[in-house]
Parts: C-alpha cells; structure tokens; sequence
C-alpha cells in the first residue's frame, strides 16, 4: 500500500477572498513568487507522489496553463539568456505528470474528490488543499506516508488549535496511540460548542479507496454539499482511520490573515529578498 496519486480539490469558489478570486482562482494567488498550489504540488512530489490529479471548474484554466509548457516564454529566456529563470518554469511541470478533471458544481469537497474515482482507480490516495501551505523540514506527506505505509489505514493530518477555534474545523476525537498518532474515534465538524479534543483536521489526508463508497452514501449537508468529514464518518463503521499530529508549521493561506503570515514567512527565506525584507520589517514602526 504505497502512496502514488494526488487529488488536489480545486473547485471552490474562495469566497473568503473576494473581490481578490473574482477572476483570479484563489489557487494562483501569489505566495512570494509561486502561486499557492505550486507549493502543494512541489510536496507532493517531494513525497514520491508523481500522478496529479487536479479538480477544477469554472474559471480555473489558469491553473492548467500555469503548469503547461510555455513556448513562447521559454524561447523569450532562452534569447535572453535567463538560464535560471527558465529552469524555474520548467522544473516542475516535468517532474510530474498533471490530468485535469471537472467539478461541474462545487456540490462539495467530498462531491469533488468522488469525481476522481475512475482515475484513482482503487488505489490508496493522497489529498491536498492547496490552502494549508505547511513549511516543513520533511514534507508533511512524506510524513503521512510513512505512518500510512505501516498502518494501511486512513491517515488525517491533524494540528493542535487554540480551543476557541475549534468551532472552524473538523475535529476528531481519538486515543494516542503512538508519539504523534492517535486512533480516530469519532469525528465533528465545526463543533460549535464541546469539541472532543482540539486535534484540527488539516488539508493533508491519506486516504483507501473505501473513501468513494463512503462518499456515495453521505448526504448532502449544508448548502447541498457532500462533505468529507461526514463520508470519513461514514468510512470510520467500517475501517480504522488515524490521525496524524504532523511536524511543521501551516498557514492558512486560504483566508486574507494567513495568506499575509505566509507572505512574510515566506518572504524571510526567500533566497533573493529576504535581507531586504528583514531590513525593510526591521525598520517599520508599529
Ligand atoms: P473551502 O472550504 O476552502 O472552499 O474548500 P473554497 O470555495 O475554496 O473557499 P471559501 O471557503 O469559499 O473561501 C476546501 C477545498 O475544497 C475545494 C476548494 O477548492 C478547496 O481547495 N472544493 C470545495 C472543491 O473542489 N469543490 C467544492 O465543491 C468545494
């Protein structure tokens, strides 16, 4: 049971972020100088995942194009002699193979991760919400896959939060059952008071395949959306799920705040900026 394929639900319409995301998919906001998803993919890839499922839907094409190759700008670099410049652009996209496919409503992120069924093909699988940015010394899936490998379960990336925020996530209640992990017992989400735990459920998830049966028996929730935490609820009457207490620091890049804390965590270690940006911090007065 080894981890190869990645689904990156991109549907949404990242409201949190309007007027921003009107036309622009949140998905290609900058953080420093690579647009957030770039960021999710390059863990992935950095966590042996090679196969990139991405979920658009209306107005996200940008995201295909941000991954295509580019001619016209390469030949530009080429002429000009920006060597490094064009290693940039092309890294990526050939390091790992992208297939697209089409939410046509955002019914959901479980609806959406459904739509990957046929791709996915019976085979463990590994979710990514681009919004989660996680600076880790190991890439966080790389993390889960190791716990996954040995537990050939489920496997939820999960975070202790303040417990006046708990009301904003997925909350599991679970036993430790080894540094880090903890044996799923039950599951809420955005408990709005008595939250079992303050264990958050974070957008990395390492996921059976039993997770499409369970999608299609959930029903839909608030605002007609199928969501995953009431199919993991499902999945939990018939299989173990954990949760795993990764190692790093994530930002919600998703919502104006924790897009602003990436920015400059980002911009501190940014090979080019980062003196002058300290510099620049330094030296504001607030
Ligand atoms: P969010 O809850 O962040 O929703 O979805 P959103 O639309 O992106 O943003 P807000 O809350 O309106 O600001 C979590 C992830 O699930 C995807 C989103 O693209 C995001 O990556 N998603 C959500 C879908 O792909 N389809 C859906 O129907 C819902």
């Amino acid at each position: 049971m080894k981890l190869k394929k990645a689904v990156f639900p991109a549907a949404g319409f990242g409201t949190r972020f309007l007027p921003a995301t009107k036309a622009i998919p949140k998905e290609m906001l900058p953080l420093v100088d690579k647009p957030l998803i770039q960021y999710a993919v390059e863990e992935a890839h950095h966590s042996g995942l090679k196969e990139i499922i991405i979920v658009t839907g209306m107005g996200k094409t940008a995201i295909e194009d941000h991954f295509d190759t580019s001619f016209e700008l390469e030949i530009l670099l080429k002429e000009r002699g920006k060597h490094e410049t064009l290693k940039m652009i092309e890294n990526i996209s050939d390091l790992v193979h992208f297939a697209y496919t089409r939410q046509k409503k955002p019914l959901g992120l479980g609806h959406a991760i459904h739509i990957t069924k046929n791709l996915i093909n019976n085979e463990p699988f590994a979710v990514f919400l681009g919004d989660d940015v996680i600076d880790a010394k190991v890439p966080v899936m790389r993390q889960m896959s190791r716990v996954f490998e040995k537990l050939h379960s489920t496997v939820l990336a999960v975070q202790k939060v303040p417990k006046t925020q708990t009301h904003l996530y997925g909350i599991i209640k679970g036993r430790k059952v080894a540094p880090r992990i903890y044996k799923v017992e039950d599951l809420v989400e955005k408990p709005k008071a008595n939250a079992p735990s303050n264990l958050a459920i974070i957008g990395r998830y390492a996921l059976t395949p039993g997770i499409f049966e369970a999608i299609e028996e959930t029903k839909p929730g608030k605002g007609g959306e199928i969501q995953l935490t009431d199919a993991l609820r499902i999945l939990l009457k018939k299989e173990d799920i954990y949760a795993y207490e990764f190692e790093g620091t994530r930002y919600d890049a998703g919502e104006k705040l924790g897009f602003l804390k990436a920015n400059v965590a980002f911009g501190l270690k940014h090979r080019e900026i980062k003196d002058e940006f300290r510099a620049f911090l330094k030296n504001l007065r607030i």
